[in-house]
């Protein structure tokens, strides 16, 4: 489903494959307009449909000169809509409209001093005459095409911009959307608003109503349903479905036993009591501890979790009458099409689902209101929607919850052995709020390692408890968190005397690569 009926005044970013193409996603959005990414062979009817302001060609791998080379439907060039053409954006612009490109012997990449030649170009104005930018193409426009002006160069690259006023197009051989350019956003923020003239007024208030005009028209008078899994991104699809249809919507929330302390009642009562969610809770870990009883291989555990979770949905989603569709949590780095340019493959739609297998079992229609937003957007999504602080600012917790924190089999022994030393990691940690930068995510991982300990007088052979804090930005990478002595005393004291069955702590000091945030 569509989660906008009615569509804000768009940019439409075509994609040639670039690194940094949901950058520009970002900063267009950052400028307060409503920016969709779309394949860059995504035909002009297409692209027409999105009724966009403007059009944003990014950067990308392959060579305009190449014979095969990634093109542009001759509809968007025709359309007389604004175009800011970025890296291989601005070549294909050059190339097409008639100008001269030729390859660099070397090529340049990194950072650049810029110099505007044309301070008085609208793509410039606020931009100081010489600042940073960042470049990285092999291939360089040595004539503008008829029309066109250069604005701007580097010492290696003559010309680093160009731009025709009167058509509204614009090409820049920098990338704007990294944090690495000074003024970068000051140069997609003139192409929208200056040149496009797009009003900045795209917010998470008018994003929040549209989609839930748009749920209440697609659902009409059917009964939905929604997996909660205490995240934040089911949180907020929920939240958002039941202001659209009410008590049409039913919410299953699994306590697979598999949840930190209070957990499962924490997020019941916040889902019952402050959002009036209607739930029904299912008390499933006697189910969940049968399936994992013995099993020690990660990738075991995983599946048998996957698996008696779509079971136990299934079970509850029958009981409920007249249930035509199921709520996702799926977010826009989801969703996004990634077409490597020049392969032969068809268009491939990544489909990412927080209940993994739910869709393809159970025929239901999809309603997955945050599609088109980012993780942080979807954060400031569930502050307009009132979601407690609780929830919204959430540390990432996996599905198969502290079962991948309990290494090898996980019995109830074991998991409240880790729970009990989650606690102390993770109160110990909130509880310094003088942390820069606070970990993005920290936690307890028993071992199934035993070593030699005493205790008063006697001897222990007791269990290793490993903590990890992390720094990071979403998970992809991650460093582990420098955190201070002091604290990291306070947690291993405290772990060793209040956690029985523990006689040692280690703190994991890997980064991500090489190793996962998670033990298993
Ligand atoms: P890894 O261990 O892959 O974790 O470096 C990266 C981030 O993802 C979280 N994680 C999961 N989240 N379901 C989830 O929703 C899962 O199965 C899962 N496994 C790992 C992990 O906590 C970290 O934030």
């Amino acid at each position: 489903m569509a989660a906008v009926s009615t569509r804000p005044a768009t940019v439409v970013i075509l994609d040639y494959g670039a690194q940094y193409s949901q950058l520009i996603a970002r900063r267009a959005r950052e400028a307060r307009v409503y920016s969709e990414l779309l394949p860059y062979d995504t035909p002009w009817n297409e692209i027409e449909k999105r009724r966009p302001g403007a059009i944003i060609l990014t950067g990308g791998p392959e060579s305009t000169l190449a014979p095969d080379a990634p093109g542009l439907d001759p509809g968007v060039l025709a359309s007389g809509l604004p175009i800011l053409g970025i890296c291989y954006g601005m070549q294909l612009l050059a190339r097409d409209l008639g100008g001269e490109l030729v390859p660099l012997a070397h090529r340049e990449f990194g950072p650049a001093q810029l110099c505007v030649d044309a301070n008085d170009s609208s793509l410039f104005l606020g931009v100081a005459p010489e600042s940073r930018v960042w470049m990285s193409h092999g291939d360089s426009v040595v004539a503008p095409p008829p029309g066109f002006v250069a604005l701007a160069h580097t010492s290696r690259c003559a010309i680093a911009a160009i731009g025709d006023e009167a058509r509204r197009i614009f090409g820049v051989q920098f990338h704007p959307e990294v944090v690495h350019t000074d003024y970068g956003s000051a140069v997609i923020e003139n192409f929208l608003h200056r040149i496009a003239g797009i009003a900045g007024d795209w917010d998470m208030g008018s994003f929040v109503e549209t989609a839930i005009a748009g749920v209440r028209a697609e659902v009409g008078a059917a009964s939905v349903i929604c997996a909660l899994s205490g995240g934040v991104d089911s949180a907020v699809a929920a939240t958002l479905v039941s202001r659209a249809i009410g008590k049409q919507l039913t919410c299953i929330f699994v306590d697979t036993g598999l949840m930190r302390k209070d957990e499962a009642r924490n997020v019941l009562a916040a889902f019952r009591d402050v959002l009036h969610l209607s739930v029904i809770g299912v008390d499933a870990e006697e189910r969940f501890l049968a399936r994992l009883a013995g099993i020690e291989d990660p990738e075991e555990k995983r599946i048998r979790i996957g698996h008696e979770f779509i079971a136990i949905f299934e079970e509850e989603a029958k009981k409920i009458p007249g249930v035509k569709f199921l709520v996702q949590g799926t977010l826009y780095p989801d969703v996004i099409e990634s077409k490597t340019p020049g392969s032969k493959a068809g268009h491939k739609i990544k489909s990412h689902h927080n209940v993994g297998g739910l869709p393809e079992r159970m025929d239901f229609g999809l309603i997955e209101p945050l599609r088109l937003l980012f993780k942080d957007e979807v954060r400031a999504a569930g502050r307009v929607l009132g979601l407690p602080k609780a929830i919204v600012e959430r540390q990432p917790f996996p599905g198969p919850g502290l079962a991948v924190r309990v290494l090898g089999a996980c019995d109830r022994e074991r998991l409240e052995t880790v729970r009990r030393a989650d606690w102390i990691v993770t109160s110990e940690i909130d509880a310094s709020d003088d942390l820069a930068p606070k970990p993005w995510q920290y936690f307890a991982v028993l071992t199934p390692l035993r070593s030699v300990g005493v205790m008063g007088d006697g001897r222990t052979y007791a269990n290793l408890v490993a903590v990890r804090a992390i720094t990071s930005e979403d998970g992809m990478t991650a460093d582990w968190a420098r955190l201070p002595h002091a604290l990291l005393e306070r947690i291993s004291t405290r772990i060793v005397n209040e956690v029985p069955g523990v006689n040692r702590v280690a703190y994991d000091i890997t980064s991500k690569p090489p190793a996962t945030v998670e033990w298993e």
